[in-house]
């Protein structure tokens, strides 16, 4: 059986990577969807949430499951028995973030990783964007799932959404 893991913060998951999940999906008998924590980056959503939020988005994947995890994503790999570690990648400064981090993980543990080209009119669509878009009052529907939108205006201290065009 083949086994990937999609790890991320998914702080929150995006459409994006939605669109990375299916596409991976597609290629292993079963994909992990591992939200763990980047400790350079600040959070707005807690382990649980963002795990919550993930296995909302994902039901109805069959052969996606998501899960936590703490410590090195290489260990975790080990500890599920994952072949490979999946990537999505929206440009060339993704390719220059995520290039070390699979040549340190093939150095730990011989675990490849397997970049996954985002869909073209995904590509500007980023966690990041869209949590700072959310806060200045800008639409994000579309671009996140509807349940995430719902907690971004909970989150954000506001109902009835964003005012976008
Ligand atoms: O959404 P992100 O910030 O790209 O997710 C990064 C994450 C959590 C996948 C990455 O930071 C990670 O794998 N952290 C676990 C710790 C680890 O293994 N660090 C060494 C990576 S070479």
């Amino acid at each position: 059986m083949t086994l990937a893991v999609c790890p991320g913060s998914f702080d929150p998951v995006t459409n994006g990577h939605l669109d990375i999940f299916r596409r991976a999906s597609a290629l292993f008998d079963e994909l992990v969807v591992a939200t763990g924590t980047n400790v350079s980056k600040s959070r707005l959503f807690s382990p649980d949430e963002r795990l919550e939020m993930l296995e909302e988005a994902c039901a109805g994947h069959p052969n996606i499951k998501v899960m936590g995890f703490t410590g090195l994503i290489v260990d975790f790999c080990r500890e599920i028995g994952a072949q490979a570690i999946v990537k999505g990648l929206r440009g060339g400064n993704d390719y220059e973030y995520e290039l070390p981090m699979a040549q340190m993980n093939a150095h730990l543990t011989g675990v490849e990783t397997v970049f996954v080209p985002t869909t073209a009119s995904l590509g500007y669509v980023s966690s990041s964007l869209v949590k700072e878009v959310a806060s200045l009052g800008g639409d994000v529907s579309g671009l996140v799932p509807e349940a995430v939108l719902a907690r971004l205006e909970e989150r954000l201290g506001r109902s009835g959404g964003t005012h976008g065009a």
